[in-house]
């Protein structure tokens, strides 16, 4: 594998017209070269290789690339051959991606605690089948608590000696190393002695993504107040608790089969779960819920039902955890146990229907949830239920999609009894907080008539029109992204942003995006790009490893002459100043949501014709009546003088 570095060495050095200029007579003209087309049979030269942007262009045959892909396109070599061929052109040594000594040295001590754990886990479970200790007081405690031998053999539960040296023992004596009993948290590391961590306790292992152990939790089982009741492995190169839930790897499948997972607080409640047949479910056992575990989840499904327990502190953690879900674009359920049970002791009471009916009867949305809770909290208290509102809605704005976000204000309209239109405006409040962008504008509501009989009516688009603007949008994302413009709100504040940043959030506020999927990626990868404090060039996307993407872009950056009539109607980029290119962005960006926002009102209306079911009909209607609201505000944005 030629290692990354080598690669960007390659694209720093070779030059496209040299390359180039091997195969094809390129003759200068102004900053560009041209020549016969080496792809196709020509007479007249429409090949064009741009140095500056480091591309090829045939605006004959429409051929079109970076260096590697010249090579590739015209060796017929795959990508590492081409880079290859390139290195040896330009002398470049290729350094090859082998595994250092070091990253070896790290696998290796990886591999040791991995193949340790898995020792252990099995001493483990031989003292609680095997050992009279293990026997007498693990097996005892797990059947009294109705756990199956099958499941606590899946789940691969185990017993420690209540001994201060019992297991760290018998690990050595088997060859295991010292420092890798100490780095697992295993042992303790004691004045010369290795003392075990786990001393009279029933063992959860804690199994990755692949069903690997990586950590121990430890149930204790007399009552003590002074020791904790569960005692867990610190955190090391294999185990980072914020980045693994328990049971992630029983689960998978069921969590992908049932398109829904289960999120419960504790390793009891996943196992009971699981032994009755409720199988996608995990724990962020005890720790507070993290992105990581959301981003976890969001592998296999994006919709989560948290089971909890009915007590404030379970209520608590609770909403911490959906504002993180809701972040993450998901969904979020919530079922509240009754008091004094969890899902645990739920699941044991009672049957398994039982125990599905109630929690499919129980759970209920965020929105419901939080609301029921706080108005309870709040009654009488005027002060207290303005907070109370704007809490919630606040919890709305963490909502990336903005349609989504619009049935939520609808719903909690009618549970906090308050005119939907108040709900939006103190949305729109946060929302402009976030983007920093202070365009107000009020938004109307339309009657009811109006909706109907504009659906009536025809709306013509031209469904090229959009392309065409799509194409002008992801231009200027990649050829004047990262230009800062100032833009003055109405309140004479002064913003400075980025044209992706304005384009970007002005869509994502709208919850439009582009139908063609390669400029979609490239948006979602600038925004990507932008929470991690990163510029994305041009060339990033030429370049791009995705040849779909490199050649969109390229594409995009060079199409300009070859549209030059239509850019000459449009007046794009014909005067190519860049002090006008927030106006020009601004008003492509308009366009570009009205015709998308006709096209999808046709495309209501056509469905209507043909909906005969009422239910259908009105939720039809319900999203003509937002769409018209938002193509309204943009008409009323697009006629009004620009003061910025
Ligand atoms: N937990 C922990 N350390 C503690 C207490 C709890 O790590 N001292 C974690 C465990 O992962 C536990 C989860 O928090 O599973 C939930 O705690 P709790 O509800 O108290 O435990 P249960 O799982 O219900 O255990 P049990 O039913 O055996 O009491
Ligand atoms: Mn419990």
């Amino acid at each position: 594998m030629i290692n990354p570095n080598t690669i960007q060495t390659i694209f720093e050095t070779a030059r496209v017209e040299e390359v180039v200029g091997d195969f094809v007579t390129l003759k200068k003209r102004g900053a560009n070269y041209l020549g016969l087309c080496p792809f196709h049979n020509e007479k007249t030269p429409s090949f064009s290789v741009s140095p500056s942007k480091g591309i090829y262009k045939c605006f004959g045959c429409g051929k079109a690339g970076n260096v590697v892909g010249f090579v590739m396109e015209h060796e017929h070599y795959s990508y590492p051959e081409s880079l290859r061929y390139l290195a040896k052109r330009y002398n470049i040594e290729i350094e090859e991606e082998e595994v250092t000594p070091e990253i070896q040295q790290q696998l290796d001590e990886k591999e040791s605690m991995l193949a340790l754990n898995t020792f252990i886990t099995k001493y483990f479970s031989k003292n609680l089948f095997e050992k009279s200790e293990g026997k007498a007081i693990g097996l005892t405690y797990l059947k009294e608590r109705d756990f199956r031998e099958s499941v606590i053999e899946k789940f691969e539960l185990g017993y420690s000696i209540d001994q201060w040296e019992d297991y760290s023992k018998h690990a050595l004596s088997n060859g295991y190393k010292k420092d890798v009993l100490v780095g697992t948290g295993l042992s303790i590391d004691k004045d010369d002695r290795l003392l075990d961590r786990f001393r009279g306790r029933v063992i959860f292992p804690i199994h990755n993504l692949t069903g690997r152990v990586i950590g121990f939790g430890g149930r204790i089982l007399s009552s003590e107040k002074s020791k904790a009741k569960y005692l867990n492995s610190p955190e090391s190169d294999i185990y980072n608790k914020s980045k693994v839930l328990y049971g992630i790897y029983f689960a998978r499948n069921a969590i992908v089969k049932n398109d829904k997972c289960y999120l419960v607080e504790g390793y009891t409640d996943v196992i009971s779960l699981h032994q009755t047949g409720i199988e996608n479910v995990v724990s962020s056992s005890g720790t507070s819920l993290t992105v990581d575990q959301i981003k976890l989840i969001s592998r296999y499904t994006p919709n989560i039902t948290m089971l909890y327990d009915g007590d404030p502190a379970g209520i608590k953690a609770s909403f911490r955890g959906i504002d993180l879900i809701l972040e993450q674009g998901m969904n979020v359920k919530i079922v509240l146990f009754p008091e004094g049970e969890d899902p645990d002791s739920y699941a044991r009471n009672h049957t398994t229907s039982e125990t599905e009916s109630f929690i499919n009867n129980t759970a209920v949305d965020f929105i419901v949830f939080k609301t029921g809770l706080l108005m309870k909290e709040t009654e009488g208290d005027p002060t207290a239920r303005a907070s109370l509102i704007r809490d919630i809605v606040k919890t709305i704005s963490i909502i990336p999609d903005g349609i989504v976000r619009s049935e939520y204000i609808k719903e909690c309209s009618i549970l906090l009894e308050t005119r939907e239109q108040i709900l939006m405006n103190a949305l729109n409040n946060i929302l402009r907080q976030k983007y920093s962008k202070n365009r107000n504008i009020p938004r109307d509501v339309i009657p009811r008539e109006e909706v109907l009989d504009a659906s009536k009516k025809q709306v013509e688009v031209n469904p090229l029109d959009i392309s065409y603007l799509e194409n002008d949008l992801a231009r200027l994302l990649l050829l004047f992204g990262e230009l800062i413009v100032k833009i003055k709100t109405e309140d004479n504040e002064e913003h400075s942003l980025s044209i992706s940043e304005f384009i970007i959030s002005d869509l994502d506020n709208d919850s439009l995006s582009f139908e063609n999927n390669i400029y979609q990626q490239i948006v979602e990868e600038i925004k990507k790009a932008k929470q991690d404090d990163v510029v994305l060039t041009v060339s990033h996307f030429t370049n791009h490893s995705n040849p779909a993407i490199s050649s969109s872009a390229i594409e995009l950056i060079t199409t300009q002459y070859e549209l030059s009539d239509n850019w000459e109607k449009n007046k794009i980029f014909v005067k190519k100043e860049e002090d006008d290119l927030f106006n020009l962005a601004l008003s492509t960006l308009m366009s570009f949501k009205s015709r998308l926002i006709s096209k999808k009102l046709n495309n209501i209306s056509e469905q209507l014709k043909e909906a005969n079911d009422g239910a259908e009909i009105y939720l039809l209607q319900q999203e003509f009546f937002e769409l018209k609201k938002l193509a309204n505000l943009i008409d009323s944005e697009l006629n009004r003088p620009f003061n910025y």
